[in-house]
């Protein structure tokens, strides 16, 4: 086997990825007490996403969209092809994983969004004009809406992280210490 090494993951991806893990945790765990770190993390989160986006267009090749996101026909063959453990290697993203890193970047935002909505609505933040535009029944809606997006987004997280080790036992390469190191098998 070719253990040749090379460089797949950026410093910006790197940072960007375990920088976003820990503000997504914070996040999580301060939702019902710990109000300003919630908030704290909730805009270095959309801080984070706004970055990565455009690292998205002009940063290193594996980190380019036009690089990792295929169409759904793509993703789910090869979805099946996972399935039945013959699924091709990719050194950056596979299909799946791409489709995965949209979908996590979009709730991610619809959560933020929403938290900052209903800041907002609270009296706070850049939003809070939005206190005199409504009721207590709409800001207590849109919490539900929030905590709703949030749970979404940690069952996805579930299956990023299953997707992550599947493949890593699949392909016999670690791919959470690629996340670290930035090296990959050629
Ligand atoms: C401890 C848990 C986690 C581990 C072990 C992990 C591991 C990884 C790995 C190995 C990759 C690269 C996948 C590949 O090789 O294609 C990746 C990518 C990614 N992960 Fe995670 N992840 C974790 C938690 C999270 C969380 C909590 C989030 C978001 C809330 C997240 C969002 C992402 C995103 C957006 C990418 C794409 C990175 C990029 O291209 O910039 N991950 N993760």
């Amino acid at each position: 086997m070719d253990t040749t090494q090379i460089k797949v993951w950026d410093p910006l991806v790197r940072f960007f990825h375990w920088t976003l893990v820990a503000a997504f945790a914070t996040a999580y765990f301060t939702g019902e007490e710990l109000e300003q770190v919630h908030v704290f993390a909730g805009y270095l989160i959309l801080a984070l996403i706004l970055v990565r986006v455009l690292w998205g267009f002009v940063g290193s090749p594996h980190a380019r969209f036009r690089n990792f996101v295929r169409p759904p026909g793509t993703v789910l063959a090869y979805l099946r092809d996972e399935i039945r453990q013959r699924a091709a290697r990719h050194v950056g993203h596979n299909p799946a994983g791409g489709a995965m890193v949209v979908a996590l970047l979009v709730m991610l935002t619809l959560s933020c969004v929403l938290g900052m909505t209903l800041y907002g609505a609270q009296g706070h933040g850049p939003l809070a004009l939005l206190h005199d535009l409504t009721t207590r029944h709409t800001r207590h809606q849109i919490e539900e809406v929030h905590e709703f997006f949030a749970n979404a987004t940690v069952m996805l997280v579930f299956f990023h992280v299953a997707g992550v080790v599947l493949s890593s036992f699949l392909h016999r390469e670690n791919l959470v210490r690629a996340m670290f190191t930035g090296m990959k098998r050629a």
